[in-house]
């Protein structure tokens, strides 16, 4: 299978190292191009030349101006589609957005299939996403050999727009759960309970999930650089929820405590840093301070 991959950030260059380990023929564009670095595939000059002759185009763009951009712009992605080759969308976008998609697509005779993902770079270049994936039947099947080698769990859905609503009603509860993370931490080192400690309790009772594993051990040994997920991405994610909120008339309270934690973070320059850095606002709100544990008593 030809696959092209557009959009080279954390999650794109993953993906098309796997690909290449498994033997796909890939083409690459990215708008950076001393990110496609050291990769054994084809630059592309456009995102047109990208797509032309592939089978797949599998995008991987930070926001929805990226990925209009892209697919829109001049010598985009549109315009150099064949006949019968599938854009699969995994970049984490609105509602609206994937809406908007579908009926661009349907207008070029193009077909779209989203799938936005679940997992790190690290899940990507092992094949262990989980790849929420909207769109018509037979599109389904026509990338599943793909699929099977990107992710150790496809979760199908009947429409585009649905899946990339499923992707953010999951990334609101990774960010609800960095937040009670940094908080019940804070609550826990103030009174003695080491970091590390508290992420141990909570896996040890009734939170044994690799939310509170990975990014409670994260959070405890304040390792938040190189970014897994860039904070301003995540800022991005919540972004996404209060608005598809507001279309769907679901209030999102918790959502909005997030939000202002990562915008915290971002006033203080700390976009670039994992999205779990975002609890070094609550430890500043708890009177602790960056880099500094409090003594810890040990029982
Ligand atoms: N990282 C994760 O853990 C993770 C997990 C699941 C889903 N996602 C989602 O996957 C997508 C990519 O995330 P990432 O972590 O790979 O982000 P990233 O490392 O920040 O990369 C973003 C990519 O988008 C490109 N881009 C941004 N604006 C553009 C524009 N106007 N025109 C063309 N290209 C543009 C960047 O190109 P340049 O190199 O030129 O800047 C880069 O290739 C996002 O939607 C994110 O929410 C990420």
């Amino acid at each position: 299978m030809v696959v092209a991959v557009v959009g080279l950030g954390a999650m794109g260059r993953a993906m098309a190292e796997r690909l290449l380990s498994r033997g796909y023929e890939l083409r690459v564009w990215n708008r950076t191009r001393a990110r496609t670095q050291g990769l054994a595939a084809p630059v592309c000059e456009s995102p047109a030349d990208a797509a032309r002759g592939a089978e797949v185009v599998m995008t991987s763009l930070s926001d929805d101006d990226a990925v209009s951009e892209v697919l829109l712009g001049e010598r985009g992605l549109l315009q150099g589609l064949d006949d019968g080759a599938v854009h699969v969308g995994t970049s984490t976008i609105s509602h609206a957005l994937a809406t908007t998609l579908v009926r661009i697509h349907a207008e070029h005779r193009r077909p779209y299939l989203s799938a936005p993902v679940v997992g790190r770079p690290e899940a990507a270049a092992n094949g262990q996403l989980v790849m929420l994936a909207g769109g018509e039947e037979s599109l389904h099947e026509c990338c599943r050999p793909l699929f099977d080698d990107l992710a150790r769990r496809v979760v199908r859905f009947s429409n585009a727009p649905t899946a990339n609503l499923a992707k953010i009603v999951v990334n609101t509860m990774i960010g609800g759960t960095i937040e009670l993370l940094g908080e019940v931490m804070a609550l826990g080192e103030k009174g003695g309970i080491a970091p590390s400690d508290t992420v141990d309790l909570l896996i040890g009772t009734l939170f044994d999930c690799p939310a509170v594993a990975t990014y409670g051990r994260r959070i405890a040994a304040e390792q938040f650089e190189p970014a897994g997920f860039r904070l301003a991405l995540g800022l991005k994610d919540l972004e996404l929820a209060l608005s598809a909120g507001d279309e769907l008339r679901a209030p999102l309270p918790a959502a909005n405590v997030v939000r202002d934690h990562l915008l915290a973070a971002m006033a203080t320059g700390r976009e670039d840093i994992d999205w779990s850095g975002l609890t070094t606002v609550v430890r500043a709100e708890a009177g602790l301070s960056d880099g500094e544990r409090q003594a810890v008593k040990r029982p």
